[in-house]
């Protein structure tokens, strides 16, 4: 089923460092346009993160605020979407509480995603139940607002099957339809590799390009970029294969007749890298420019005043589910 108005959106991001391209062709974009189409809640994911961060609590709270700007920057408007911190909602704890209960450790250690994450942290024996647990608190910030739809990438999928999973659970147990299954908006965009030429452009890896990089920077990075090794005479010829420039150019190139006509001119041989780093600077700048001036003139109390107020707005919603959620369960109690 697709987006129409009275779909509700809910999406968000763990504010462990400030956005980068990666998040700008994965879901910014994407959020910009679906801001016109319906009801989009932003969900700025302070407590997920500190299942990663909790040993560094102040780089999350400093990092909200530098999300929060990056979304205004990029055309995210607060009266059209609600952009608001995980933490000023407690009604999610609440609702992650009594799903904690409908899941197993098997079902979550089986979660692809998890998995994943938990062997790129090297947790090995000594998982933190926090963040073993992190699906069931994502579930809770889904399934709190009403969400008919998730726009994520495909590795978010075992999240929204998890979700659906305890929503029928939920439901079953308690014999409600009080909570709502959601569906996954597969965002088609593939994923932004990262300039050293790694799977995944990501803050921790050092290797994105942000949002509020200074122009000098952006430079420096584009022409940092990794490319062919073996192209090293301009008239040899080069391989396209996880050339991090042609990449960069696919995914942000606005002419792509012409960034064809490049591919097959490097793969027969005669065009430079340098002159291919320069078309790909070019093209960024225009796009940094406008976001990175927007940036400067939004002061760090203004950003997040802004957040402060998307959690006030939204606060009756989460109350009103957890309200029914716990007449569900039978958790209410009346003094006579
Ligand atoms: N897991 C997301 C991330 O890694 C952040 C997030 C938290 C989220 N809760 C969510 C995304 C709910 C979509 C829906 O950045």
């Amino acid at each position: 089923m697709g987006i129409n108005k009275d779909s509700i959106i809910l999406t968000g991001d763990r504010p462990t460092g400030p956005l980068h391209l990666g998040h700008f062709v994965g879901s910014l974009q994407k959020r910009v346009e679906l801001q016109n189409q319906c009801k989009q809640y932003i969900m700025i994911a302070d407590m997920q993160a500190l299942t990663d961060y909790f040993k560094e609590p102040a780089k999350v709270v400093q990092n909200v605020t530098e999300v929060v700007k990056d979304y205004l920057a990029v055309g995210i408007d607060p009266e059209k979407s609600t952009i608001f911190i995980q933490s000023q909602i407690p009604e999610l704890t609440e609702l992650t509480a009594l799903f904690m209960n409908l899941v197993t450790t098997a079902r979550l250690e089986r979660n692809p995603t998890i998995k994943a994450e938990i062997q790129l942290r090297q947790f090995d024996d000594s998982i933190p139940a926090g963040f073993l647990c992190y699906p069931v608190s994502q579930a809770a910030d889904i399934t709190l607002f009403n969400a008919t739809h998730v726009p994520a990438g495909e590795d978010q999928a075992p999240m929204i099957e998890q979700t659906n999973e305890l929503v029928r659970r939920f439901n079953y147990t308690y014999n409600t339809d009080c909570l709502n299954e959601v569906e996954l908006l597969l965002s088609n965009t593939p994923r932004l590799i990262g300039i050293d030429g790694n799977a995944k452009a990501s803050k921790s890896l050092g290797n994105a390009i942000f949002l509020g990089d200074s122009p000098e920077t952006v430079h420096d990075k584009i022409f940092s970029m990794y490319t062919d090794p073996n192209h090293i005479r301009v008239n040899d010829p080069g391989s396209i294969e996880g050339n991090v420039v042609f990449a960069y150019l696919d995914a942000f190139h606005p002419d792509k007749a012409q960034v064809a006509e490049w591919k097959e001119h490097y793969q027969k041989g005669g065009l430079g890298d340098m002159y291919l780093k320069q078309q790909l600077c070019d093209v960024l700048q225009n796009l940094l420019t406008p976001i990175r001036e927007r940036r400067k003139t939004i002061s760090d109390e203004e950003a997040l005043d802004i957040a402060i107020a998307g959690a006030q707005a939204i606060k009756p919603i989460a109350q009103n589910t957890l309200d029914k959620v716990k007449r569900a369960v039978g958790i209410c109690y009346h003094s006579s």
